[in-house]
């Protein structure tokens, strides 16, 4: 009967690939992509499930105002740091997240962005569009190369592994670091484990792979900026509070940093200017799982979410 179907809250919005499940099933309130915070805080009551994603933080003041019928926190996204996990928790709110369907399409986005940082594809792009392109210059936009390089992946979950397989695949030779050794990795790509400081300062290519935890706050900053080096390259699709993205437009001013492939931010949708002006940086607004397969399949995993614990079942994917 009608009046017993249960809300589904969608902060912003969610793809037909599961938006149309939940249709069938639930009431939906839906923010749409401009939503505000205020809006979800206006939309959130009564609600049984709460479809976020990673510009919507959910904290306390948004599960209080949800109240007591919240079940389930799908987050539209592998990444959940825009959850708060223990407030969840502590109401007794599951909270889902969307693995698996984006790690081939951020691994490859993460190549893309070596390939292209690596050999100064936006430089060049840019000053060829602006009519600076004056011919064939054998001194100009020199990079490196993947083959024969060290790639470190600071982070080897399934998103690094995947990424670190890619690269190996091009001849790379394969550093990480990881707080458990991976010795089924190291033993499939030869794959060697070390410290951070060890691993900026061997690796040819770094690339971020780690979540946003308050450990993993500007992990990457001046001083290891200086490690990776001047002919060094730094590749961030985890999540920008990782790196402190100032000292990266520093870095690539000085020349103390190669260059810069980043597709995530401090304080998305705001890049700072400094960045933006930096030389030898390619940006991207976050498409690390922007491809049709990835972006429908994490549509797809949220509905599975929400559906199973609206139902009293337990969800695929749990991470509270
Ligand atoms: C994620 O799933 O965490 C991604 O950053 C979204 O693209």
């Amino acid at each position: 009967m009608n009046d017993e179907r249960q809300t589904v809250v969608i902060a912003r919005i969610l793809l037909p690939a599961g938006r149309e499940r939940l249709a069938e099933r639930f009431d939906l309130r839906e923010g749409g992509l401009d939503a505000t915070r205020a809006d979800l805080l206006e939309m959130v009551p009564g609600a049984s499930a709460l479809v976020a994603d990673p510009s919507m933080p959910v904290d306390s003041d948004v599960l209080d105002a949800a109240g007591a019928s919240l079940k389930v926190v799908a987050n539209f996204a592998v990444g959940y740091d825009n959850v708060d996990l223990d407030a969840c928790r502590e109401r007794g709110v599951i909270v889902t997240n969307t693995p698996d369907v984006l790690t081939e399409a951020t691994a490859e986005l993460a190549i893309a962005l070596t390939f292209a940082a690596a050999r100064r594809m936006s430089d060049a792009e840019r000053d060829l569009r602006a009519g600076q392109w004056h011919g064939w210059d054998p001194a100009a936009y020199r990079g490196i190369e993947i083959r024969g390089s060290t790639v470190g992946v600071v982070g080897l979950g399934r998103i690094g592994t995947q990424f670190a397989r890619l690269a190996h695949g091009l001849g790379a030779k394969i550093v990480y670091t990881s707080r458990l050794p991976k010795p089924e990795t190291e033993g499939e790509l030869g794959a060697r484990r070390m410290e951070l400081r060890e691993l900026l300062e061997t690796s040819d290519v770094v690339s971020i792979h780690v979540p946003s935890t308050p450990e993993t706050l500007r992990l990457i900053g001046e001083a290891e900026l200086e490690l990776i080096g001047e002919e060094g390259v730094l590749v961030n699709t985890s999540r920008g509070p990782i790196v402190d993205s100032v000292a990266v437009a520093a870095a690539l001013e000085h020349g103390t940093l190669g260059a810069a492939g980043l597709d995530v931010y401090e304080n998305e949708p705001e890049v700072p200017a400094r960045l933006l002006e930096a030389p030898r940086a390619v940006l991207l607004p976050h498409i690390g799982s922007a491809t049709v397969r990835s972006r429908d399949g994490m549509a797809s995993a949220v509905a599975d979410n929400v559906i199973a614990v609206l139902e009293a079942r337990e969800p695929p994917s749990r991470v509270a």
